[in-house]
């Protein structure tokens, strides 16, 4: 029952099926009796962490709703044991770890360094200043307010444009030790109570809501609650220029007036000044710290190849080969039309590979079963329209292959960026073809907008531009995002090239080559620890299936237990004991507690 009551240890079960009772309903005499006992030694016992204190202080807030709802529960003792837990919370007399940042890091997460940028926001918003956080895809912008939302206290909340992910994330933030909940259309009613009587408890650090939500009862709930941060992510939907747009964005303007207290963090991987510029006038920050960060990510190894002789087989033919040189990896393929999904969907599955399709056109239960077999590593691959990533957290996807040119250089970018968020090495193909150029121009002589039709006309020249041209891709991308960056030397097939097919084009002249080499050879000295390691690849797979065994006994996510990060360091460094695990990235106590053991029997074995 203790450990019931621990706000993190929601079993991660109930989380997923959405089935919570309030605990202080459920009490009985032993039950308060052994909560308040462990809750005494806890604050007596230790160090506590500002989470931890925070976790303490929502037990106690359980008890004395059970108080309330069941006073006979409680003796004199009883009563005189909580009064003193109470007032060592409230004075502080409790003994403190720090509340830096990099304790946080580590505890909650198992990392060891924040990554670019994330110190920097995070401190700007501890010292209570407005940010708007502008950094690419996977660069680690969620941590930038779940680290504040425990320092601080109180609760964080955080707007997000997709209910589907909510869950995810709220999972992930549990596994992790974090209190978190959601509120949105999904649940029902009575749990909607539920959740809010809970937060009114100080129960958690974190509540994700759709933008909608703000305007229904979440909207009501924030007057009785202890905002200590408010976090926008995707915060480019709020503007007209993003790509995309939601209108309910739109009503946030009034959150800093009603909170002007309260910091806003804006966090964005869209890169334009204008939709910059409009996010932080729509949200009404007060002169924002702004924080951009490096559009290089250079795990990312970007390939391009024009269409027909050179390519020397069909797009599906390249998209298999692709699929095949990672066997068992997670992997998307983008293509135009539902019509080509399906059909490359279907060449796929017809030559061995586990692969499902995905475009707006399926019914949202089809929509739903591909998404959930994608994360949960049931299929490799997942054929789709761009209507499929928004919601895809997915930190392992191997490879992203574009079948067809991508509409604008954002949209492809945007697209890419799916892979690799975990760090490790990761495919980008994309396949590309002058007469595609000339079907976007058929597609804009279509249209009645005039401006949009140009827009449409320049942004797939501007693909296939970049796609010819012979200097670095990252560089390029970088370029056209506002940042200079030299040749990356290593991650391109313009700067080296790759064998992902048996005919390769020729794209560099003999000193081009040694250029590349040279370049090469630097970043090497400098590789990253992912890179340095050499993993037992067998034993790697076999932790990846007791991944999925755990995930699916705690109905989450395998990526949310551990990353493939994570998971290759292990096989690779062996850990043999607790501390020894504890010292691998993405490792943190709470993990360690609920699985540690297993992966440890697993890797002696
Ligand atoms: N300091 C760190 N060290 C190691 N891994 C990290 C660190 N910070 C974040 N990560 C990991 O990086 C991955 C991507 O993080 P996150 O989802 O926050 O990216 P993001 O910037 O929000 O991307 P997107 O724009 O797609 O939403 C996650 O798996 C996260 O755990
Ligand atoms: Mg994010
Ligand atoms: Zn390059």
């Amino acid at each position: 029952m203790a450990t019931a009551l621990a706000g993190g240890a929601v079993p991660a079960q109930n989380a997923r099926a959405d089935v919570r009772c309030p605990l202080s309903n459920a009490m009985n005499d032993d039950a308060v009796q052994a909560a308040a006992e462990a809750l005494a030694q806890k604050v007596a016992g230790r160090a506590l962490s500002v989470g931890e204190q925070r976790a303490c202080e929502a037990e106690l807030s359980e008890l004395r709703l059970a108080w309330k709802r069941n006073p006979s529960a409680f003796s004199p003792d009883l009563l005189g044991m909580l009064k003193r837990i109470a007032s060592s919370l409230a004075t502080g007399a409790v003994a403190h770890k720090q509340s830096d940042p990099v304790a946080v890091l580590k505890e909650c997460f198992g990392y060891d360094a924040f990554r670019p940028g994330q110190r920097a926001i995070i401190d700007t918003v501890l010292g209570g200043r407005d940010c708007i956080g502008v950094m690419p895809t996977g660069a680690g912008k969620s941590i930038t307010y779940q680290i504040p939302a425990r320092i601080l206290g109180g609760l964080t909340l955080v707007i997000s444009p997709l209910i589907a992910l909510m869950k995810d994330q709220v999972d992930a933030m549990t596994e992790a030790g974090v209190r978190a909940t959601y509120l949105n259309s999904s649940i029902s009613l009575e749990e909607r109570r539920t959740r809010v009587s809970e937060l009114r408890a100080g129960r958690y650090e974190l509540l994700y809501c759709a933008p909608e939500g703000l305007e229904a009862s979440v909207g009501r709930a924030l007057n009785e609650l202890k905002l200590s941060l408010i976090a926008v992510d995707e915060a480019h939907c709020i503007s007209h220029w993003g790509h995309d747009f939601r209108p309910a964005y739109r009503n946030l303007s009034g959150l800093k007036q009603r909170f002007p207290e309260v910091p806003v963090l804006a966090l964005t991987a869209t890169a334009t000044p204008q939709v910059t510029a409009d996010i932080v006038q729509q949200l009404g920050m007060r002169s924002p710290a702004r924080y951009r960060g490096s559009f290089f990510r250079k795990n990312l190894r970007l390939h391009a190849y024009a269409k027909g002789d050179t390519l020397g087989c069909t797009a599906k033919e390249a998209a298999l080969a692709v699929a095949r040189s990672r066997p068992g990896q997670s992997g998307i393929v983008y293509c135009l039309s539902r019509k080509t999904v399906e059909a490359t969907a279907e060449f796929l599955k017809k030559h061995g590979i586990r692969a499902g399709h995905y475009h707006a056109g399926l019914d949202v239960d089809m929509r739903s079963k591909v998404q959930d077999a994608f994360q949960n590593d049931e299929i490799d691959v997942v054929v789709a329209t761009i209507a499929f990533g928004m919601g895809i957290d997915k930190s392992n996807v191997r490879f992203v292959v574009h079948h067809d040119m991508p509409r604008s250089v954002e949209g492809y970018y945007q697209e890419l960026g799916r892979a690799g968020r975990d760090g490790l090495p990761s495919d980008c193909v994309l396949l590309y073809s002058w007469s595609e150029v000339k079907a976007y121009d058929r597609f804009a002589d279509a249209s009645d907008d005039d401006a949009q039709a140009e827009r449409t006309r320049a942004q797939a020249r501007e693909v296939f531009r970049m796609a010819e041209a012979r200097s670095c891709r990252h560089a390029q991308l970088a370029q056209y995002f506002g940042e200079d960056l030299a040749a990356c030397g290593t991650s391109c097939d313009v700067c080296q090239s790759f064998e992902l097919f048996s005919k390769k084009p020729a794209r560099l002249s003999a000193e081009e080559r040694a250029q590349a080499r040279a370049a090469r050879k630097r970043e090497r000295s400098e590789s990253t620890p992912a890179a340095a390691l050499d993993p037992d690849l067998s034993l790697f797979d076999r932790l990846r299936v007791l991944r999925k065994e755990i995930a699916r006994e705690r109905g989450v996510p395998p990526y949310v237990v551990f990353s493939d990060a994570t998971l290759l360091e292990m096989a690779s460094t062996r850990p043999k004991t607790n501390a020894q695990m504890l010292g691998i990235s993405g490792v943190g106590p709470t993990k360690l507690e609920h699985y540690g053991e297993r992966f440890l029997k697993a890797l002696s074995e």
